[in-house]
């Protein structure tokens, strides 16, 4: 059955560019991001791989590590990332596991049969401290992700969960956000003691809170 918001992350181990990985063991207890691409030496994989090596650093910033993978053997990543640094300007500086007996692609079900029934699709997966789902998305193999937008999502989700708030449409780190329809008035008071705007009583407005 597919992964849900919520689900645990299914432990594995897997062969890696960076060595063998406990899964769970890798994640420690911070954030992390588990994506699929679905082949090697491909354009859009390749300029993938190349932005999401760029952004580093702004994953890190944000306590996330991120980690790669497809159905290719360990040699042909390694081939691989040579082009990614060539083509990209930015060497691979994350794992990428090899999964060619698709062990962890059928845990996170990564294979979509009436796509392609031998390549993962563009999968995300986005795992919070606590080893659950917190967010999954999916795109086809023909359309590049947008690794900013992964980035902001994460803001939103680390924002969410220290705060009972949540972000709006086309919200961005920064923002003013919305404070949870569960939360009374009268406990928003002592939460948020600098106010709010009430829009509606279901739509009350207030400034990020910080860190
Ligand atoms: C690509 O990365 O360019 C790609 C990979 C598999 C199918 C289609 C495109």
């Amino acid at each position: 059955m597919a992964l849900r918001l919520g689900d645990e992350a299914p432990n594995f181990t897997a062969e890696s560019t960076d060595g063998t990985i406990q899964f769970h063991e890798w994640l420690g207890d911070g954030w992390g991001v588990l994506f699929s691409h679905p082949k090697d030496f491909t354009p859009v994989c390749t300029t993938e791989l190349g932005r999401v090596a760029a952004l580093k650093g702004d994953f890190a910033k944000r306590n996330v590590k991120v980690i790669g993978l497809s159905v290719d053997p360990l040699d042909d990543h390694r081939a691989w990332a040579g082009d990614i640094e060539e083509t990209q300007g930015h060497a691979l500086n994350f794992p990428l596991i090899a999964d060619p007996e698709r062990k962890v692609a059928d845990l996170y079900d990564m294979i979509h049969p009436n796509a392609n029934d031998t390549l993962t699709v563009r999968s995300v997966f986005v795992i919070g401290p606590d080893k659950k789902v917190k967010l999954s998305i999916t795109y086809p193999a023909s359309t590049g992700r947008n690794f900013d937008e992964i980035l902001r999502v994460i803001d939103s989700l680390q924002l969410t969960a220290k705060h009972q708030v949540a972000t709006p449409v086309d919200w961005r780190d920064g923002d003013d956000v919305i404070i949870v329809p569960s939360l009374s008035d009268e406990d928003a008071k002592k939460k948020f003691p600098n106010g709010w705007k009430t829009v509606k009583p279901y739509l009350r407005v207030t400034a990020q809170p910080k860190s």
